[in-house]
């Protein structure tokens, strides 16, 4: 199965996903609240159910927004910086790793590094979107130097992936309320008896995103979790004493190979994850890839 995936993002789900729509299938909620969006994944791979995609990062809700406000000039703008990388004076650049280098000259040029939300202040919406969108796809994590390695083989590729999908992407995302807020104030906004919330907050301790979660946060959301009158679905690393003791055991946990680039985890041979449901879920079926 090919799943739409708009960009590379540190944390997203794709080797959980399978079991991830399966779940929030069986839930039978009629929307689906994305309350820690990140690239979108999930929300792009749902099907039959209203998303309400959400992420505190401006450049992120400003690409999801731009996609489904004007996808066809996005495109086209996209596009054209693509060129304009390839084809330097009308000049052809035709092999590949040739484009790879181009481009990662181009997305790690030191003026494109440092806060990605610094980035974004002197440029319209629309090429603020191309440029979150180029950056993630070609520098692992899109923050710039942190993550922007030669491990990152083929960013050239990464785009035209991208580019070949993003039809299909804007015709998801043109259905979507997007929104820009807090956790805190989205949930208390959206909750109600046939809503989901789809919950994969930041990892605790490390710094992969504009915005991290401190303890505080942990404790905040499981208050909120513990009052919601909707259905919720929450993911964190097993087996992490700090979590433990804020949100229980989990549900039900998993074993997954780890195909995580990130420095930090690259090491660790699988990623436990814990499920944390407040509805039934038949734990049996479950993905090939997946142990308990
Ligand atoms: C683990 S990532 C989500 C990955 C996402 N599920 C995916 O598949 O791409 C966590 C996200 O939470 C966002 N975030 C951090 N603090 C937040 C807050 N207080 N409220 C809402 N979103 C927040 C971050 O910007 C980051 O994109």
């Amino acid at each position: 199965m090919t799943y739409l995936r708009l960009m590379k993002y540190p944390g997203s789900k794709t080797v959980m996903l399978p079991e991830l729509i399966r779940i929030i299938e069986e839930s039978r909620c009629k929307t689906v609240v994305d309350v820690f969006g990140g690239s979108g994944l999930i929300s792009l791979n749902l099907e039959r159910v209203a998303i309400v995609y959400n992420d505190l990062d401006p450049g992120l809700y400003n690409l999801f927004l731009q996609i489904h406000n004007q996808p066809v000039k996005l495109k086209r703008l996209i596009k054209q910086w693509v060129d304009n990388l390839y084809h330097p004076g009308g000049k052809s650049i035709l092999q590949n790793r040739s484009r790879n280098e181009v481009v990662r000259r181009e997305f790690i040029a030191p003026e494109r590094q440092g806060n990605s939300l610094d980035i974004g202040k002197g440029l319209d919406p629309l090429s603020y979107a191309a440029e979150t969108l180029l950056r993630f796809n070609t520098t692992f994590g899109g923050l710039g130097a942190t993550y922007s390695t030669e491990r990152e083989k083929s960013p050239a590729r990464n785009i035209e992936k991208v580019l070949g999908t993003f039809d299909q992407i804007a015709s998801k995302v043109r259905n979507w309320r997007i929104e820009n807020l807090d956790f805190r104030e989205l949930m208390t906004k959206h909750d109600s008896e046939d809503v989901l919330f789809y919950l994969d907050p930041p990892y605790p301790g490390k710094e992969w995103y504009n915005f991290n979660f401190r303890a505080h946060d942990f404790h905040v959301l499981k208050a909120l979790i513990d009052q919601v009158r909707g259905h919720y679905l929450l993911n964190i690393d097993d087996k992490i004493p700090a979590m433990t003791r804020i949100f229980g055991n989990p549900t039900f946990t998993r074993r997954y190979p780890n195909r995580n680039g990130i420095q930090e985890t690259r090491s660790m041979e699988e990623r436990r994850k814990a499920y944390y449901l407040n509805f039934s879920y038949n734990i049996g079926s479950r993905h090939p890839e997946a142990s308990e």
